[in-house]
């Protein structure tokens, strides 16, 4: 069996308690709304990945934006993490469970062919990767012309005290901007509203496969 990583264990460790504050904080919500405002271009066939899912949170606000591929997957190092999300998925009203699958996987090495999804979503993850080599992975499974919403933490008080608490570094936005033009075009910044908790850490890049 492989060893655990580090963040694999700090996160089957705190997969609960991470939700629940991630219930709390709104963040389904905010990204919900972010995401029902793009035009995505999905369908019946579309296939969407959430790369290092966590508990769902992003695939949850997926859903009750109302969208439904034929497949969204739902992806993480930590196990535990995906046993909440996959709970919550099938408990949820708004929620289509039986089009979620959730996969223990490395962002670092995909288990999926290129250029297999219409969509990947990810918030907080490449924080603990390599910048290049996490968004060329990304980049190797997307379709050309295909979206990635990427939600890093933005390098700000909030996401220094983040950083101690959750063992990550934040990327500089000029640095992801530089290192995301190499695969994408930009076609999209998002600030959140100040008023919703996710504006304190999080922003948005819309990037579009070249
Ligand atoms: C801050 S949490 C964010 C989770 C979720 N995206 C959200 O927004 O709630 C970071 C997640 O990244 C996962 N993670 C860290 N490194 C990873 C890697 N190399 N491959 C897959 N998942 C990873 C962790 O297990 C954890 O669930």
């Amino acid at each position: 069996m492989l060893e655990k990583s580090k963040t694999q264990t700090f996160y089957d460790r705190i997969a609960d308690v991470h939700n629940l504050v991630l219930r709390i904080n709104g963040y389904r919500r905010s990204v919900a709304k972010y995401l029902r405002s793009l035009d995505l271009d999905l369908d019946e066939n579309s296939l969407v990945l959430d790369a290092g899912s966590g508990t769902g949170i992003v695939t949850l606000g997926f859903q009750s934006a109302g969208f439904r591929p034929k497949k969204s997957i739902a992806l993480d190092l930590s196990f535990n993490s995906l046993k909440v999300a996959r709970e919550q998925f099938e408990k949820d009203k708004k929620t289509d469970a039986s089009n979620i699958a959730a996969v223990q996987g490395n962002v670092l090495e995909l288990p999926f062919a290129d250029e297999t999804f219409d969509l990947i979503l990810t918030c907080g993850v490449l924080e603990y990767v390599p910048l290049e080599a996490g968004l060329a992975e990304l980049a190797r499974v997307l379709k050309p012309g295909a979206k990635l919403v990427l939600i890093p933490v933005k390098p700000s008080f909030v996401g220094s005290v983040l950083e101690i608490l959750y063992n990550f570094k934040t990327h500089s936005v000029e640095k992801t901007e530089e290192i995301a033009r190499r695969w994408f075009n930009i076609v999209g910044n998002y600030k959140f509203p100040f008023n919703e908790p996710i504006s304190w850490s999080k922003v948005i890049f819309l990037l579009e496969k070249k």
